[in-house]
């Protein structure tokens, strides 16, 4: 059984526990548009290929799949979500699973606007949001809001634009300089990240690993800490089935005075996962176990707590890359 990582970037770990977990079985097949992604090379075969905008790209992705006898798919980066899954009957045509969710559940979490008004009207706290930054500037004045609030890129990620905004007058500054901005109420609390996988047979929510943030750097949790709470697991699994969601996705959330405050999702690998699987949660055998038609048996908060996890880069070298 042959798996095919796209877009592998720097994300060696997620390929090498594929290895670990296909070993005997199949291999790990992954791309990129660079050659410089050191990913690429802890694969057992790689392909550079086109930019996932160009026309013909899938086609390309479909011709490696059927290549390499491909059984199951999914992407590292958030822009390629939406257009596995717009693909995705192209996929099941040549019997290729995509490992994700909806095209509509891949928009909206692109989108934090679309979320803030799904989560707010399905009844789930979250931060106060604006587009409109009039109404916000009213609801100050009605003391229905406060300063400090972040503002942020509708179509944001890696932390990229997001600021802390103190007063009106750098607010106005923010947005003479973008568009599709949002306005969100500060949360002023602990941050939290789950990594958390949906049988892709039964739908059921089967593994939940959640975790203290503790540094941030360039956009992703470098230190955090392992915990459970029986009461945010609940929140979770209601939350995630209510939207729907399938296969890996990764939530960030915060509690803030006791209460947990879903802030987004992504419907992929985090930049966090190593820290859950050191920790117990092996995603990629439950992976193994769909794309072979076995659906997995629910296992929630299978690890262990108080665990630290603690991120450092390292280096592949390579003495001919061939530079398109
Ligand atoms: N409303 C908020 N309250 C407090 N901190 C926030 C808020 N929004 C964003 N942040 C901080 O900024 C980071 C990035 O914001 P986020 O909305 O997750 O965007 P991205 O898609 O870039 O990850 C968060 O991890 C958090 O540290
Ligand atoms: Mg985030």
């Amino acid at each position: 059984m042959n798996i095919m990582i796209l877009s592998v970037g720097t994300r060696n770990k997620i390929v090498q526990y594929f290895k670990r977990t296909l070993l005997g079985v199949g291999n790990v097949i992954a791309t990129d548009a660079s050659p410089l992604a050191p990913a690429l090379y802890e694969a057992n075969r790689y392909y550079i290929v086109p930019r996932i905008t160009e026309e013909g790209y899938i086609d390309k992705i479909l011709d490696i799949c059927k290549r390499e006898q491909i059984k199951g798919i999914f992407s590292l980066i958030d822009p390629e979500l939406s257009l596995l899954a717009r693909n995705n009957n192209r996929f099941i045509e040549i019997g290729v699973t995509v490992i994700g969710s909806s095209i509509e559940l891949c928009e909206m979490s692109l989108n934090k606007w679309k979320m803030y008004q799904w989560l707010s009207s399905h009844g789930y706290n979250c931060a106060r949001s604006y587009i409109d930054k009039t109404r916000f500037y009213d609801d100050v004045e009605l003391k229905k809001m406060f300063y400090p609030v972040f503002v942020k890129p509708i179509y944001g990620s890696a932390s990229v634009s997001v600021s802390k905004v103190y007063d009106r007058e750098t607010m106005e500054t923010y947005w003479r300089h973008s568009k599709e901005l949002m306005i969100q109420e500060f949360l002023d609390g602990q941050e939290i990240g789950a990594d958390v996988y949906i049988d892709m047979i039964s739908g059921n929510v089967v593994s939940i690993f959640t975790k203290k943030k503790i540094a941030m750097r360039a956009g992703e949790t470098d230190k955090a800490v392992s915990f459970k709470d029986k009461k945010l697991f609940q929140l979770i699994e209601q939350f995630v089935i209510e939207a729907g969601y399938l296969g890996q996705i990764d939530i960030d959330i915060f509690e803030v005075g006791g209460d947990y405050y879903i802030s987004e999702v992504n419907p992929r690998f985090g930049g966090g996962y190593p820290h859950a699987y050191e920790c117990g949660c092996d995603h990629m055998k439950l992976i193994m176990n769909n794309l072979s038609g076995i659906s997995n048996k629910k296992y929630i908060g299978a690890y262990e707590d108080d665990v630290y996890g603690m991120k450092f880069n390292e280096v592949v070298t390579r003495r001919k890359v061939n530079i398109l």
